[in-house]
C-alpha cells in the first residue's frame, strides 16, 4: 500500500531493493525507511511487548517501532533507512542485552 498521487507531491519513481522480513524476501524502494517499506507490504506489526505494536509517533520519539534489524536489537525502524539485503525481525519484549553495539 504505497500512495500512487498526491494533489501536491510528485512521487518519482525510485529503484527496488530486496530485504527479509521474518525470513520473506520483500522489496522496499530506494528512500523508503524500513517502516515504510513493511507498511508497503502490508506489514503493520513491527513489535510485541504485552501486546501487538506498530508505528506510533512514526518521527523516532518513542520505542513502538523498536525491531531487530542484521541481528542488533533495539532499532526504530520508523527512521533507519532501508539498505539492500536487511534482514528484519519482529522483536518480542526489549530484546536481548549482548546483541547491542557498543
Ligand atoms: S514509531 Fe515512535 S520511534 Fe518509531
Amino acid at each position: 500500500m504505497r500512495i500512487q498521487q498526491h494533489p501536491i507531491l510528485n512521487f518519482e519513481p525510485a529503484e527496488e531493493i530486496p530485504f527479509y522480513f521474518e525470513g520473506k524476501k520483500l522489496t522496499g524502494k530506494l528512500g523508503d525507511t524500513i517502516a515504510s517499506a513493511l507498511h508497503a507490504n502490508n506489514i503493520r506489526m513491527l513489535r510485541h511487548e504485552h501486546r501487538p505494536r506498530g508505528l506510533f509517533c512514526a518521527i523516532g520519539n518513542c520505542a513502538s517501532c523498536l525491531m531487530e534489524v542484521d541481528g542488533r536489537p533495539n532499532v526504530r525502524v520508523c527512521v533507519e533507512k532501508l539498505r539492500p539485503g536487511m534482514v528484519v525481525k519482529i522483536q518480542k519484549g526489549n530484546g536481548t542485552l549482548g546483541k547491542e553495539e557498543k
